[in-house]
């Protein structure tokens, strides 16, 4: 039956009618924050108990590079929003060819790890296991002399085995550093089972895996970098993140990571990749997160701060959209100002 006897504005028509029949429901058990934490040494005070600082960060109006106590603030807030957990990005004091940094048990994000588990053992811990934050040249893995056919020939060459090796450490060292799940990002092949082999062997077996599977070499995250110091110092990450162009390559490693053992999967960026949370979740039938990354976070705080948008009802309107595409979890750094609209 169409119009007359069909209008579909008889559902509209009050809050109470449009609240019976929402299809999606944004809840802050769903969310997922980031958070930037700055390794404790002089430089950064606040790792060895001094008080804690907050460093703003130019392009991400609203967020900043925490000190571990400042870290332990915030997370104290975050849990009383109800917010799911907190993913952690370490900026560490010092960084070298291999990224060791990274897999240090005595690193910030091991420490940071440890602090948080001891004072809010409720609160999620997710770890991104890459090492970009570590290298001196800002690549996810380590280089190989020469530039490869594996390469655009104005990039250095990841070598894909070599690393596969440094990042199963990287989270064996979250793992017993207590992190609740291991996120790697850095797109080389095998990583997700080498990284199980590794958690298995190491007494690790319940701890899960979140595999950025269809993480894209994208545009959006440039905020992040500045962030976080992990632009790569030549070339770009083309070599091994994914061709925005491409969707059915996206369900095919979203497969192959659950071949290797994934608990959860992955894609980033989300705003305009709703396409792929869809496809990813039908193929895998895992629990899917999206990754509304720091472009897409500054995009909207800039038009917010320029009067052109309604920071609320846009935020509100995103998240619920990557939700209605198929998310089970958002990763974002709008959380907890959506948490608190949510409980208003
Ligand atoms: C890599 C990593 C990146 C992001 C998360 N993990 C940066 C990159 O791949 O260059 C981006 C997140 C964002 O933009 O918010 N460790």
């Amino acid at each position: 039956m169409a119009f007359p006897q069909t209008r579909m504005r008889r559902l509209r028509s009050s809050a109470s009618l449009r609240g019976l029949v929402r299809e999606t429901e944004l809840r802050a058990g769903q969310l997922v924050l980031p958070l930037f934490v700055t390794d404790g040494d002089p430089t950064h005070p606040g790792g060895d108990g001094s008080p804690p600082t907050r460093e703003p960060i130019a392009t991400l109006p609203g967020v900043e590079r925490l000190s571990i106590s400042a870290l332990l603030d915030e997370a104290h807030a975050v849990a009383a929003l109800g917010i799911a957990g907190v993913m952690l990005f370490g900026i560490p004091a010092a960084k070298d060819a291999e990224g060791s940094g990274a897999w240090d048990e005595e690193g910030v994000i091991q420490t940071a790890v440890r602090a948080l588990k001891h004072a809010l053992p409720e609160l999620l811990v997710l770890t991104d296991a890459c090492l970009c934050e570590y290298t001196d040249h800002g690549h996810c893995g380590v280089l190989r002399e020469g530039t490869g056919s594996l390469a655009p020939a104005d990039s250095p060459t990841v070598d894909n085995d070599a690393t596969l090796e440094l990042l199963a450490r990287v989270a064996v060292s979250h793992a017993r550093a207590g992190a609740d799940l291991v996120a790697p990002s850095d797109m080389m092949d095998g990583r997700v089972g080498a990284i199980r082999a590794e958690l298995d062997a190491e007494g690790f077996a319940d701890t899960p895996i979140l595999a950025y599977s269809a993480k894209f070499a994208s545009a959006f995250y440039g905020p992040f970098r500045d962030a976080a110091g992990s632009a790569p110092a030549r070339g770009d990450r083309r070599g091994y993140q994914m061709d925005p162009a491409n969707g059915r390559e996206a369900v095919r490693e979203a497969l192959l990571d659950v071949q290797e053992g994934a608990d959860m999967v992955m894609v980033k960026p989300a705003l305009a990749y709703g396409d792929l949370i869809r496809a990813v979740k039908r193929a895998t039938r895992l629990p899917v997160a999206a990754y509304n990354v720091s472009g897409e976070y500054a995009m909207v705080k800039a038009a917010a701060a320029a009067g052109y948008l309604d920071e609320r009802a846009t935020v509100l309107e995103i998240l619920t959209s990557l939700r209605r595409a198929g998310a089970d979890t958002i990763i974002s750094y709008h959380s907890k100002d959506a948490a608190q609209w949510l409980a208003e």
